[in-house]
Formats: C-alpha cells, sequence, structure tokens
C-alpha cells in the first residue's frame, strides 16, 4: 500500500455505504461491514470478556450489553478457547506417565520447541534457523546484547528512543554500566522534533549518519508502545550497517500485529513478548530472532546452557563435547516450560489458520473505520466532523497505515483520564498512558466493526456527560 493508503481506505467506505445505503458513521452500517468481513468466525475461536465477570463496570448503565468493549489487545491478548484442551493434555501426560513425557506423546517434551518454529519463523519474516522460543523479552534482549553490545573506546554508544518502553531504557542503562561505560555520554536518544509525538524517519537517518561512527549498538521498538508508530525498520537497519552499527530492535507491539520481514532486511536480532496480540498468555514465553548470517559463526560471543546444545549430545552428558544448535535455538539456555510453549502453540494455530495477510487486511479496516469515527465525532476539522462537544481528540498514531498496526494512541484536548474512568464504568477495556494518552487497539482476531462503532458511541456519551 502506499503512503495514502488513509485515502484508499475512506474510498472502501465510500463505495460500501453506497453499496449499502448506510451512512458510514450509523450503527448500520458498523453491522453490515460485520456481515462482510470474512474473518468474522474468527472470534468465536476467543474467551470473548463478559461485563458481569469484568471488574469496575456498573452492570445499571450498560443496557444490559453481555460482551464487554475490548480494545486491549496491545496489552493483553485474549484467550483462546483450545488453550485449556491443550494444556489439560500434558497435564494429564504428566499424570499419567511422569517423566516419560519427554520422550512419548503427540509433542514429546525434549522436542517442545521445535513445534512453535515455523509458525513463528512465518509471522516475523524469518527462516526457521532464525528464530526461537525461550524465556521472556527483557531476559532474551539482555542475551541478545552480549554478542551484539560490544562496545569499544570509539563506539560505545547505544542509540534508542527517548520515549522508549522503561524496561527497555533500564536494560539500555545497565548494559552500558555493566561495560564500564558512562549511560551519561553511551545513551545517545532519538526524539520527536519541538512539539511533535512522533520521530520522523529522516531525523532517525540523519542521527544515524551523523553519529554512527561512535554508535555500537541501534535498538530501537517495531511499533512505538504510546504512539503506536510502526519505525522504518528497513531502512533504520540499513543506515546503522551502513555505518558500521548492529541493529536490533523489541518487537513487543510488532509481532502478530505489523507485517514483518527480518531476513529481507537484515536485522541483526529481534526479540518479542507473546501476551499481546499474540494471544499467548499473561507472563507466557518470548521469542527472538537472530539472523542468519550469525547462525554458523563459531566465534560469537555468547551465554550458553544445555538446552542450546545438539539434541543427539545434550542426554550424552559428556562434558568435553557440547556443541551448540546453529541459528537462534543455539542461544537457549534452559529447557522451557513446556506449558508456557502449548499456550503459544494454541494461539499461533489460529494465526497459521487464518494467514497473517488476512488478518492485516482486515486491521486497515478495522482501525481504519476507528479513526473515521474518531475524526467524524472528535475532529477539529469543521468540513468533516459532527464534533459538538467543544472537546477535541486527536490521533497521534501515523495515518498511514504502513506506519501503524492496530492501536490508535488518542490525545484529548481535556484531562482524559476522568474519560477514561467512565469508560471503565461501561464496559469498554483499553488502557491510559500518563500524561493524557489513551491506548485503542481493535485486534482483528476478535474485534468486530461493531465493537469500534459501540466504542466511538460510548465515548460520545460520556464526553457529552461530562460537557455538562
Ligand atoms: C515495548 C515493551 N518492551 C518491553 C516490555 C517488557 O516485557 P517483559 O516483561 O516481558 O520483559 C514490554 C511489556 O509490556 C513492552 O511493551
Amino acid at each position: 500500500m502506499s503512503a495514502n493508503d488513509y485515502l484508499l481506505t475512506q474510498e472502501y467506505f465510500r463505495k460500501m455505504s453506497q453499496e449499502s445505503g448506510f451512512q458510514i458513521e450509523t450503527q448500520q452500517f458498523a453491522e453490515y461491514l460485520q456481515n462482510i468481513d470474512e474473518l468474522k468466525y474468527i472470534r468465536q475461536e476467543f474467551h470473548y470478556p463478559k461485563n458481569k465477570t469484568l471488574h469496575g463496570v456498573d452492570l445499571n448503565i450498560i443496557n444490559g450489553e453481555d460482551e464487554c468493549i475490548y480494545l486491549c489487545g496491545n496489552s493483553l491478548g485474549l484467550c483462546p478457547k483450545s488453550l485449556r484442551s491443550i494444556i489439560d493434555e500434558e497435564i494429564t501426560k504428566w499424570q499419567e506417565c511422569g517423566v516419560q513425557g519427554h520422550h512419548y506423546g503427540k509433542r514429546p517434551w525434549e522436542h517442545i520447541d521445535a513445534f512453535v518454529i515455523d509458525q513463528t519463523a512465518a509471522l516475523v519474516g524469518a527462516k526457521p534457523i532464525e528464530v526461537v522460543s525461550m524465556d521472556s523479552l527483557t531476559t532474551n534482549l539482555h542475551l541478545l546484547m552480549v554478542p551484539f553490545y560490544r562496545p569499544t573506546l570509539s563506539r560505545h554508544k547505544i542509540l534508542f528512543e527517548e520515549g522508549c518502553f522503561p524496561s527497555d531504557r533500564a536494560l539500555i542503562e545497565s548494559q552500558i554500566c555493566f561495560h564500564g561505560y558512562d549511560p551519561k555520554t553511551s545513551m545517545l536518544q532519538a526524539a520527536p522534533r519541538e512539539g511533535e509525538y512522533l520521530l520522523r524517519t529522516e531525523d532517525i537517518l540523519q542521527l544515524i549518519h551523523e553519529q554512527g561512527d561512535s554508535i555500537a549498538l541501534i535498538l530501537f521498538s517495531g511499533v512505538q508502545y504510546k504512539t503506536g508508530q510502526y519505525f522504518d525498520l528497513k531502512a533504520i537497519t540499513e543506515a546503522g550497517h551502513h555505518k558500521g552499527c548492529k541493529v536490533g530492535f523489541d518487537l513487543a507491539h510488532a509481532v502478530g500485529n505489523v507485517e514483518l520481514k527480518l531476513h529481507d532486511w537484515n536485522v541483526d536480532f529481534a526479540a518479542w513478548c507473546t501476551y499481546k496480540y499474540l494471544n499467548a498468555g499473561p507472563g507466557s514465553i518470548g521469542g527472538l530472532f537472530i539472523h542468519e548470517r550469525y547462525a554458523y559463526e563459531k566465534d560469537l560471543k555468547r551465554f550458553s546452557g544445555w538446552w542450546g546444545v545438539e539434541f543427539k549430545e545434550r542426554f550424552h552428558m559428556d562434558n568435553n563435547n557440547l556443541p551448540l544448535i546453529p541459528g537462534a535455538r543455539g542461544f537457549t539456555l534452559s529447557n522451557p516450560c513446556v506449558l508456557a510453549v502449548v499456550s503459544l502453540f494454541s494461539s499461533l494455530e489460529i494465526f497459521h489458520k487464518v494467514g497473517i495477510e488476512k488478518i492485516i487486511k482486515k486491521q486497515r479496516l478495522l482501525t481504519g473505520y476507528l479513526e473515521y469515527l474518531i475524526k467524524y465525532k472528535f475532529g477539529s476539522d469543521i468540513n468533516n466532523s459532527s464534533n459538538h462537544s467543544g472537546i477535541f481528540i486527536s490521533i497521534i498514531t501515523p495515518e498511514n497505515l504502513t506506519s501503524r498496526g492496530s492501536q490508535l494512541s488518542l490525545a484529548f484536548s481535556c484531562n482524559g483520564t476522568e474519560i477514561f474512568s467512565e469508560l471503565q464504568r461501561r464496559g469498554v477495556v483499553c488502557d491510559f498512558r500518563q500524561p493524557n494518552v489513551m491506548r485503542v487497539a481493535p485486534a482483528p482476531l476478535y474485534n468486530s466493526f461493531v465493537d469500534v462503532h459501540k466504542f466511538v458511541s460510548i465515548l460520545t456519551e460520556v464526553v457529552m456527560l461530562l460537557k455538562k
């Protein structure tokens, strides 16, 4: 899609509006879009939370609505219905066979990590040798810094975003200190221009161009957690490599959400969690990517453990022969939690069945519809808005569909905290980040166009109520 995809999406809605005879902003139109949505059946594969089981919902004001409006897949994805039975299978095997479960059954535990490799590789645009599921995001980033952050007196800086997730900042600072450098001189932060929320690609590239000779590592997020901006990973990687820097990404908000081609873009490394758009459950197992070009590099600095050793040697317990598995699996240290791996497996099965292309296609329409309605109801453009509230909401996430995923981040012209808590009382689940940003993420696997429409209707009701 081109830079003007937003207009294409709007064009699509206009065409559908003509076909259906419904105005774009009406509930009938949302129902029409829902009916023609080829992925609508997938919602049934998830447990979708009910208003009566959520905390903080005022059942007297929700007009008998059974289901909540869950727009928080950017934080924690929903539970696949298949999860309970797959976990149950593993528990039963443990119950009935004990240690033999390592070697027998549908998924012998000694090979459990292999069951999620192909589907994970497909999601991040990698070869199977380049990915593995292990540990958790921050731990994996630290492990990846072992080979990829090798500071020297002349090249010791880490370039990252000023507004990065706090865990990444702590990681970067502690790595710099660990290597005996000073965070004040080794942390190089890319910040948006004065008065802007988003980082401009040209500014990132300029910084790399100017300071690249002293940068050891560029560590960016794929999709920015607060603004929803999807950075140009290919351009950042190219610019970094041109200057001799290593380039890695924190893909917490990108995996399962946007199209990734880590192998083709030549990214050195990446890590992600699986509890957001991948729906593998709270604290679920992390994943990492290391480009194939390092797969057979014998001298690559790294920490190792027995699980990274070739399978045929792993159980020989011969301490003189510990050949590591080539590629990402050679980075594994410990045997992974089987229950965590099968949770990921049950979720990846859904992604595999649907295909990431269809998911992204729907995502663009779903988030595009949210964008249309927010602009229509709360925009400041008097030609395209029916805003009578005196309260304006600006969308800080990029308009360009290739520079964002599911999430839209909304900034309010008034204090948004009260609006946010009134939304919670009405069964809306999204989140709020200080000072004044509400993150709203319709997830294409389980959210519908009607959810989006209901959300904007409730938001309108709340804004009008608070204005009084
Ligand atoms: C962008 C980003 N990075 C890092 C983390 C930390 O993840 P973990 O606790 O799994 O290490 C999160 C958690 O939400 C995140 O959103």
